[in-house]
């Protein structure tokens, strides 16, 4: 082979080597952080391919050090659900068209203290507590909900404001009839 051939070849195979190295391939395999390196911030990890690295104090030195990756939870626990339930609180008997009754019912444990009404228009039913300090509520003769601590007036089938000081409705509970009986979902 002369020189000027072999000089070609060499010139090939060195063009070809810094072609290999600029690749994006090549230079994605190749590690930027390997053990034993200098790091900053200890405990903090970073994943290079398949490989875990922690800084680590090491002989007073931060140096990454290999470690094996903590598995990635494949699903997640949502919270629960709050839960509500029916609870059967009078027989539809005792409920006529006009009438309101007060009834405390229990529910998850806690009592709630409602009003259940029945108007032509369906059975209505309202948390007692009035919404601005919370005493409880009851029906006057103009068949309102009203507060006797500040005087707070309520509709009596939608909860709604009607004179404050409160500023916001009763709570109301989905009411539910079947089979003679009244049942609230809480
Ligand atoms: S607590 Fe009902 S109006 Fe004040």
């Amino acid at each position: 082979m002369t020189d000027v051939s072999r000089r070609k070849v060499l010139s090939l195979l060195a063009g070809g080597f810094v072609a290999f190295l600029a690749s994006p391939s090549a230079v994605d395999a190749m590690p930027t952080i390997r053990a034993g390196d200098i790091c900053k911030k200890l405990g903090r990890r970073t994943t290079e391919g398949n490989k875990t690295f922690e800084c680590v104090n090491s002989n007073g030195k931060r140096v990454w050090k290999r470690v094996t990756a903590t598995a990635q939870p494949t699903s997640t626990t949502q919270p629960a659900a709050p839960t509500t339930s029916e609870v059967k609180v009078l027989d539809s008997s005792a409920l006529t068209v006009g009438k309101s009754e007060n009834v405390v019912v229990n529910s998850g444990g806690r009592n709630f203290a409602v009003v259940v009404t029945r108007t032509s228009a369906g059975v209505f039913a309202f948390n007692r507590a009035c919404t601005h300090q919370g005493t409880l509520v009851t029906v006057n003769s103009l068949n309102q909900l009203e507060c006797i601590s500040h005087g707070s007036l309520f509709n009596l089938t939608t909860g709604a404001v009607i004179e404050g000081p409160a500023s916001r409705a009763l709570t109301s509970y989905k009411v539910t009839e079947r089979s003679g009986a009244i049942y609230l979902t809480l």
